[in-house]
């Protein structure tokens, strides 16, 4: 049945691969729950946020509270847009696609994770090509940025296969761990176009564009 009040529980993106549906409070669970498996090694620290060093239940609230507040805080100036991808109907990743600005700018920029044991299949470039296409087609968008630490190829691996340009770089620092070169990549409108896809199929975002402040 669809959900009678909040539109964004009615989209989905689907490719051949992967089915992307926004984090709804049972695919929190799910995505927890997945968390608790691994996402890259311990003492490692792809994320800007170190939520994954922290134990259950502790994690578990840290993430609800995570997709909440995307919802709760959702506004056409600024919003993050959390979807859980699914392979054969089981969770798999999370891709998100957030935005400060888009109706003047157009700008949007993404970030993701794969559980350890679904990496490395195509899935993280697939769910991100996924989300691009909501992004340009849907929405209109003119760029999506990415970043990603100098020594992650496989986050790296995903920006280039798509056709993303590197934009310089940065140093940033997460708690606990060393400062890490980070590279900006960011993939312009003129740059998808040539590679848009015609099996991505987006459903439900009509009734989603009000609250992206679009028409
Ligand atoms: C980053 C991440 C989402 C990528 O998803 P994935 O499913 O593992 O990646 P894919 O299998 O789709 O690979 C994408 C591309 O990167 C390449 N790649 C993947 N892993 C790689 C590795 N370890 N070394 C070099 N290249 C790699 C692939 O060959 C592929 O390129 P191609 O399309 O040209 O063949 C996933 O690995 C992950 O969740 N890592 C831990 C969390 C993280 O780093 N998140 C991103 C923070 S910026």
């Amino acid at each position: 049945m669809p959900h009678p009040t909040w539109p964004f529980f009615n989209l989905a993106i689907r490719t051949p691969m992967v089915e992307l549906r926004p984090v709804d409070e049972a695919l929190g669970v799910q995505l927890a729950l997945l968390a608790d498996r691994g996402i890259h090694p311990r003492g490692e620290m792809p994320f800007c946020v170190p939520w994954t060093d922290i134990d259950p239940p502790e994690r578990y609230w840290a993430s609800m509270q995570f997709y909440w507040r995307c919802w709760g805080s959702f506004t056409a100036q600024d919003w993050h847009l959390p979807f859980a991808t699914l392979v054969d109907g089981e969770v798999v990743g999370m891709q998100e696609v957030a935005a400060t600005g888009f109706v003047d700018l157009g700008v949007i920029r993404t970030g993701s994770w794969i559980g350890q044991e679904f990496q490395g299949r195509g899935i993280g470039r697939e769910q991100r090509a996924a989300v691009l296409h909501f992004a340009f087609d849907s929405l209109g968008a003119r760029r999506a940025e990415s970043a990603a630490n100098h020594d992650n190829p496989a986050s790296l691996g995903v920006s280039r296969s798509l056709g993303y340009r590197e934009n310089g770089d940065r140093w940033s620092k997460t708690d606990g761990y060393p400062p890490v070169r980070q590279v900006d990549l960011v993939l312009d409108r003129e740059a998808w176009e040539p590679q848009r896809r015609d099996d991505i199929v987006v459903t439900g975002a009509a009734a989603t564009l009000p609250l992206f402040g679009l028409a």
